[in-house]
């Protein structure tokens, strides 16, 4: 490295709240820049493949944190081609690879756990039968060429068996055979946990549905169950109550949000990951000033952020305090040495939208070039 670039670094290092490490419960973080989940649609038969290793490992710093792309945690969570799942033992294999590749180059790595719910349909779903929801809505997608069918609402007594279901992905996430150091539970951006969450959605009236409280208990009961499972230091929980993706929206996102966090602060869990309220759609920032402020304040662990965020806007908000981690998705996809690039307020790759739900093993996958 020239002298004028390592003076760069050194200054860059003594600036930016990004560049600073982090105690994030038993994890030394060297920095403060995850990798977002994101779907890559390139685990053929939902196995995860060998390239996998590749772009995980592009993406890997020392002390660095990743999100694993959603994995499904049982045969009716899937809902797109070609996204990997975690209840088969072909599918905890092939996952043991590119965690190892990860963990050589010294990453900290985490398993999003994932149900599509209704966002699926009879393709994915065994025996060609109807999705489940907390519904029998049918998802509307607007501008989408998918058409989703009405979804089957869960009975109360089958609610116990999908609890089962992540606890057991979980299980199989960080049995020693693969190892990721944690998950995170999905309940964001209109999945089947967030179908239950949202009152938009949610048109139960046993124990599930009605009240916030109610709504919020399947959601809790799977992240308890993770945690009993596997440790509440390695459970992590995504969320994104000011959205609504999917067509799933509440009429209190506040309240949802404060009650999520101060219950999820009660189970004592890792983190909590939350998708801004400006990101009304999943891609573009709108003008609202609703803060995640409160929502930080009711939870006790690690907050991360996500949505939009560019290089500025992520060192302002870790150092105004108002979190902890900041979650890059289309930067860190386009740009696999973000922190690098960060730290040297470097140029920065364009992200190639057409390739994003595309199935090729390298192009608009580990063909984004280096610094
Ligand atoms: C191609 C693509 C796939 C995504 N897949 C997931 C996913 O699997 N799980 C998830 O929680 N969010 C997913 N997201 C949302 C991102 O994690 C992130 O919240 C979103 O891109 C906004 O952050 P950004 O502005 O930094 O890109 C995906 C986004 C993109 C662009």
């Amino acid at each position: 490295m020239m002298e004028e670039e390592k003076k760069k670094v050194v200054e860059g290092r003594e600036t930016m709240p990004l560049l600073t490490p982090f105690k994030m419960g038993n994890f030394n973080l060297s920095h403060r820049i995850v990798l977002a989940p994101l779907t890559r649609t390139r685990s053929y038969n939902f196995v995860a493949q060998s390239h996998a290793a590749l772009y995980y490992s592009q993406r890997t710093t020392k002390g660095g944190f990743l999100i694993g792309e959603a994995s499904g945690v049982s045969d009716t969570a899937q809902g797109y081609p070609n996204t990997p799942g975690i209840w088969t033992r072909e599918q905890v294999e092939a996952w043991k690879p590119i965690v190892e590749a990860v963990h050589e180059k010294g990453g900290i790595f985490f398993c999003q756990l994932w149900h599509a719910g209704r966002v699926s349909n009879y393709d994915y779903q065994p025996g060609g039968q109807p999705p489940i929801s907390s519904t029998k809505k049918a998802l509307q997608k607007e501008g989408s060429s998918t058409k989703y069918p009405p979804p089957r609402p869960l009975t109360t007594d089958e609610i116990p068996n999908v609890v089962n279901h992540f606890k057991m992905a979980a299980k199989n996430a960080i049995e020693a055979v693969i190892g990721f150091d944690g998950v995170e539970i999905h309940g964001a951006n209109g999945y089947l946990l967030d179908q239950f969450l949202k009152n938009k959605v949610n048109d139960r009236d046993d124990e599930y549905g009605n009240s916030l409280e109610n709504r919020c208990r399947f959601p809790l009961e799977v992240v308890k169950a993770v945690a009993n499972e596997i440790g509440a230091d390695k459970v992590g929980v995504r969320l994104s109550p000011f959205a609504d993706y999917c067509d799933c929206r509440d009429s209190n996102p506040q309240a949802l949000a404060i009650y999520m966090a101060q219950s999820l602060s009660q189970l004592g869990i890792l983190y909590c990951h939350v998708i801004e309220p400006r990101m009304q759609t999943m891609f573009e920032k709108c003008d609202n000033n609703v803060s995640l402020i409160p929502m930080r304040k009711a939870f006790n662990g690690t907050f991360i952020v996500a949505g939009g965020y560019d290089r500025n806007e992520g060192n302002n908000v870790v150092g105004s305090g108002g979190a902890d981690l900041v979650a890059y998705g289309r930067l860190f996809l386009a740009n696999p040495d973000l922190p690098k690039r960060f730290e040297l307020d470097a140029h920065l790759n364009k992200v190639d939208k057409s390739t994003f739900y595309t199935s090729d093993p390298v192009v608009g996958y580990t063909d984004y070039p280096f610094l």
